[in-house]
């Protein structure tokens, strides 16, 4: 079975209630791309208005609580998303992991619960630079994957994104090659992992994805769609990147 097509915004810490026309115009814009399946994913605050903007779309979180309900001041539980209307959650970002210290563990349990709640699961992978330098990448991913993959899961509510950490937000993006042996590497751990059934999960690419190299990035083996930061926050700059996608849906 093919697998279709997938772009995802994350708008990280970008978004007032007057950036909902914006979305509006991304999602009426996808909307020419059937083939490709587009999700947004602002602020906490943005996702309860976004769904009511675009009932049919799908928006999402960018983090969630690995617990359903407590006293975490300031956590939002993926039950929580879930009922302000996402369909989906990021869990694993690197600005999460790097940023605020989250484990393997801690996103294999944020991921667990995100799954739990219904939500989709876009869990977020990928080496700093000087890993990268000493040759490491894929060892270093390998076992976030590994470690941070729940135990159980609906292979068609899990999507792996590959971010290099040296790329996102820079501009720098690695060599098709090097996305290629990623996803590729990655393919084959899920493969041992859960047999066959990991060739229906998608394997995100994310790190300086623009309208420019998209249709590159995307063309690569294994990649099946694309996280994307900067570019997503208008319709200018992030339906180029869904009608790459969509050129090669075929
Ligand atoms: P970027 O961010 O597209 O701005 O590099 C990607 C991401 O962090 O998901």
């Amino acid at each position: 079975m093919a697998r279709r097509k997938y772009v995802v915004g994350n708008w990280k810490m970008n978004g007032l209630a007057s950036a909902l026309d914006e979305a509006r115009a991304i999602f009426e814009g996808a909307a020419a791309h059937p083939s490709v399946d587009v999700a947004l994913c602002p602020p906490f605050t943005l996702i309860g208005a976004m769904h009511a903007a675009a009932p049919d779309a799908a928006v999402g979180g960018q983090d969630c609580h690995s617990a359903d309900a407590g006293a975490f001041t300031g956590s939002v539980a993926a039950s929580m998303l879930a009922d302000a209307g996402a369909t989906l959650v990021i869990v694993g970002h690197s600005e999460r992991r790097d940023g605020c210290g989250e484990t393997n563990a801690e996103v294999k349990a944020k991921a667990e619960a995100a799954l739990a709640a219904g939500l989709s699961v876009i869990l977020c992978v990928g080496e700093p630079r000087e890993v990268r330098e000493a040759g490491g990448a894929i060892d270093h991913v390998l076992a976030q994957v590994r470690e941070s993959l729940p135990d159980q899961f609906d292979r068609t509510r899990l999507a792996i994104a590959y971010e290099p950490i040296w790329a996102i937000g820079t501009g720098l993006v690695p060599t098709v090659e090097d996305v290629a042996a990623m996803h590729g590497s990655i393919r084959a751990a899920l493969t041992e992992r859960i047999g066959a059934g990991a060739n229906e999960l998608r394997l995100l690419y994310g790190g300086s994805v623009n309208g420019d190299n998209a249709a590159e990035l995307l063309g690569a083996g294994d990649v099946d769609g694309a996280l994307v930061g900067g570019a997503s926050l208008t319709a200018a700059k992030f339906l180029p990147i869904v009608a790459a996608a969509a050129t090669l849906a075929g």
